[in-house]
């Protein structure tokens, strides 16, 4: 159920788009620029997939994978993607919770409608004065349908597919290029396909092409689309 906007709620930024595509830089830019806190929703989906993991429940059981979500404490620390960590029951998860096979498992255990139930109220309650931006695939489509602002960032599984494999050269793992541009399709064959929640840009939002864009043109194009919604930084 939708719920009714209030206009005493604190205003939302969603910006929503395939795996790959730069949402956590854009998101952690324009927290930083207007000091609002930041929800990365994948991140809840992979916590709760490595849960059930550890707890030997299968990503088709989804009564019982959901089951788990309240039991889950979970706290994140730092502000960027270097200074990064995530406590979850007090253990840090974060470089388990960042692993390729991770994202794999969310996407797997995020098509059961009972998970996505068991989240949805978790990723509301992060709207917290003075405001909130929100990271995932369906912001602006069900979680936060009364955001401000919605921005769908998209690219080319080739493009977002290189750009991972460049990172991780750069962090001296040894990647297959074809293997990852699998993996980023495999991926957002699913996450489009999910008869529910399905990663698709909200009837309101600006859909952002990053493909043949460089990370600075990116937020340059969001600070401009900022400025346009009277959003000050
Ligand atoms: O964004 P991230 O790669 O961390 O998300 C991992 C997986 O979690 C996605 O592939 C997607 O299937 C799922 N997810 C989702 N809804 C969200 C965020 C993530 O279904 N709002």
């Amino acid at each position: 159920m939708t719920p009714p906007a209030s206009p005493l709620s604190p205003p939302v930024i969603a910006v929503d788009g395939p795996s790959g595509v730069g949402k956590g830089m854009v998101t952690r830019w324009l927290a930083h620029a207007l000091g609002w806190h930041r929800l990365d929703s994948g991140a809840l989906y992979r916590i709760l997939a490595l849960a059930a993991q550890r707890a030997g429940i299968g990503h088709e059981q989804q009564e019982a994978v959901a089951a788990l979500a309240p039991g889950l404490e979970i706290r994140f620390a730092g502000t960027t993607e270097a200074d990064e960590a995530i406590l979850v029951n007090g253990e840090d998860w974060t470089a388990q919770v960042r692993s390729e096979a991770t994202g794999g498992l969310a996407s797997r255990i995020a098509s059961a409608p009972a998970v996505r139930a068991a989240l949805l109220q978790r990723q509301r309650d992060f709207r917290q004065a003075p405001g909130l931006v929100a990271d995932g695939r369906d912001m602006g489509t069900v979680v936060f349908p009364d955001a401000r602002l919605k921005i769908f960032l998209e690219a080319s599984a080739e493009a977002r597919a290189e750009r991972r494999w460049r990172q991780l050269s750069q962090a001296g793992v040894d990647a297959k290029l074809l293997d990852l541009c699998a993996e980023v399709r495999a991926r957002d064959e699913r996450d489009r396909k999910r008869a529910i929640a399905p990663l698709a840009p909200a009837a309101d939002a600006i859909v952002v092409d990053s493909t043949q864009m460089k990370p600075d043109e990116v937020l340059a194009e969001i600070g401009r689309l900022l400025r346009v919604c009277g959003i000050a930084p």
